[in-house]
């Protein structure tokens, strides 16, 4: 594919930026499940980990590699700095996909080479184009990337690439690093490419950028008019600092206003072809399971994804709407997926149903796990008349996508008031075997609780963020808590969702504790998962 290819390729960054956020560090389970989500999205490149970062993200992009890059599936590709052991770990990692990506960065903005790689631009310009030669002995799918492009000189940028794509590199990404650029200036520096790189035809030109100034949704889109065919993104925008470009936003963008668009890609206005290759109806659910699984929650109004996005609130609005969609609504919510989740299981539902909706909602769970899941149904099902989509959802990440239940709580008692001082008891199962129990008093219910756990546990930490959601409406609606905890300058989620807040709320501490002690022991791989933040980009 080239650039004058008339559809936008959709690279999902999601495993690798994405996971750079604080506190999103994911396991290998969680990462392959979102591997498979993006698959069935349609994204074109799934960007899968960074392989010489740990060990953790090594296997995770093998895995990924293996079960989802397959024939007829999404590229996997890897990230390696511009160096042979980055780029040999990655050719390893992505050894089993059928179509896999490398891709080497080298920062190429004055301030970087100066202070971070206290390297020339002339060492620069002849490391890059060696090392996408040495990348192109693994795999004919190379991706390069000046990192910081957004603040490099563009005539140093221009030899770079021009050098890079002779040495083989297929795409050429340009990263707006540090969330910098403006629209105007973003696409000039993509049409400053399409005009100065005399092989810039041979390459698709990507992009890549990140929100801190809230513009990376708009830098892309200028960045297509004047030539950028790859856009990386993330779901939901997570990732570094303020995020990455978010997937939905783009790809949304992009649908509803192909008419726009359609020009700069060479057709007509009218044409209904889609401009990327995304089923924007898997986009809701792919968003809400990437924020349950990394405890990153949406903002309720977020674009496309957030709970208001096509909430009608002032009667004006609400009439308008009523008389005809189109005088409030600019897209239809069954196009991101979203109202296909209507009441569909109850009381009587037999293990069948369950298992038949929850792979049609993606989850493909082993037998034990869904047993659990079932259970843990049928006693729902007993409180709530009504189980939904996103019930279903709260149950099986609560039940199976955890953490390794190192402390485990076996009693909760609160007692609390308008006149009472808000009391808690509990019970913990430690991770020796013993069984402890305490109780504490706090400023409110989920405070007491919280100094009961801390007095029995005892692993130092900073509660930096409790929020709960609920999952439906109704009093009898599932809350959704996520806590995050700081210890040692590292962030781990817990997440917990039950019919009872209390509960839910002492759970998702109990979770992100056990998430804390299992890294800091050593007890799983999400201690050597995130070591990635050790490795200087
Ligand atoms: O933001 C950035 O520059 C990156 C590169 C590695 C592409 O993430
Ligand atoms: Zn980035």
């Amino acid at each position: 594919m080239t650039n004058q290819d008339d559809r936008i390729l959709i690279f999902d960054t999601t495993l690798r930026d994405g996971e750079q956020s604080p506190g999103a560090t994911l396991n290998g389970d969680e990462k392959l499940a979102i591997a498979r989500a993006l698959a069935r999205l349609g994204v074109d490149v799934i960007e899968a980990g960074f392989p010489i970062a740990s060990r953790g993200d090594f296997e995770a992009v093998q895995r990924i590699a293996g079960e989802v890059g397959i024939e007829g599936g999404p590229s996997i590709c890897g990230l390696a700095r511009a160096m042979k052991g980055d780029i040999e770990a990655a050719g390893k990692a992505l050894a089993p996909a059928f179509n896999p990506r490398i891709h080497t960065f080298i920062a190429t903005s004055d301030i970087h080479l100066e202070y971070k790689l206290r390297k020339s631009r002339k060492d620069v310009l002849a490391i890059a184009p060696e090392m996408v030669a040495y990348a192109k002995t693994f795999t004919d799918n190379v991706e390069f990337s000046p990192e910081d492009a957004g603040r490099s000189d563009p005539e140093f940028l221009y030899q770079i690439l021009e050098a890079v794509i002779d040495a083989g590199a297929t795409t050429v990404n340009i990263p707006d690093t540090v969330g910098y650029t403006t629209p105007a200036e973003f696409g000039g520096l993509i049409k400053g490419i399409k005009e100065n790189v005399p092989n810039i035809n041979q390459a698709i030109i990507s992009v890549h950028g990140h929100n801190d100034l809230g513009l990376a949704v708009a830098n892309f889109l200028e960045a297509v008019k004047h030539g950028a065919r790859q856009l990386e993104c993330t779901i939901n925008g997570i990732g570094e600092r303020a995020g990455n470009a978010a997937l939905e936003e783009l790809v949304m963008a992009l649908h509803v206003r192909r008419q726009y668009y359609n020009p700069f890609l060479g057709r007509p206005a009218d044409s209904e072809k889609p401009l990327t290759n995304i089923n924007t109806k898997e986009i809701y659910k792919t968003s809400r399971l990437v924020s349950n699984l990394t405890g990153l929650s949406v903002q309720a109004n977020k674009a496309i994804v957030g709970i208001n996005a096509f909430a009608h609130e002032s009667g004006i609005h609400q009439d308008g709407v009523l008389k005809n969609k189109l005088t409030y609504e600019i897209m239809d919510a069954k196009s991101i997926g979203l109202t296909d989740n209507q009441i569909i299981l109850g009381k009587h539902s037999g293990r069948n149903a369950f298992r038949t909706r929850l792979s049609e909602l993606g989850f493909d769970l082993s037998d034990n796990d869904l047993n659990k899941a079932f259970l843990r149904f049928k006693d729902l099902a007993d409180k709530k008349k009504e189980i939904t989509d996103w019930d279903l959802e709260a149950i099986v990440k609560d039940e199976t996508q955890q953490p390794p239940e190192l402390f485990r709580l076996e009693l909760i008692q609160v007692s609390c008031g308008d006149n009472a001082q808000p009391t808690a008891t509990i019970r913990i199962r430690t991770p020796d075997g013993q069984e402890l129990t305490d109780a504490a008093i706090g400023t409110g219910p989920v405070d007491a609780i919280y100094k009961a756990i801390n007095r029995v546990a005892d692993v130092p930490n900073e509660l930096i963020e409790y929020s709960v959601q609920s999952v439906t409406a109704g009093i009898d609606a599932i809350g959704e808590v996520t806590i995050r905890l700081r210890h040692d300058g590292k962030i781990y989620s817990g997440h917990a969702a039950n019919t009872d807040i209390i509960v839910a709320s002492a759970r998702a501490y109990v979770n992100a504790l056990n998430r804390l002690y299992a890294s800091t022991n050593g007890l799983t791989e999400d201690a050597v998962v995130s070591s990635v933040e050790t490795v200087a980009l």
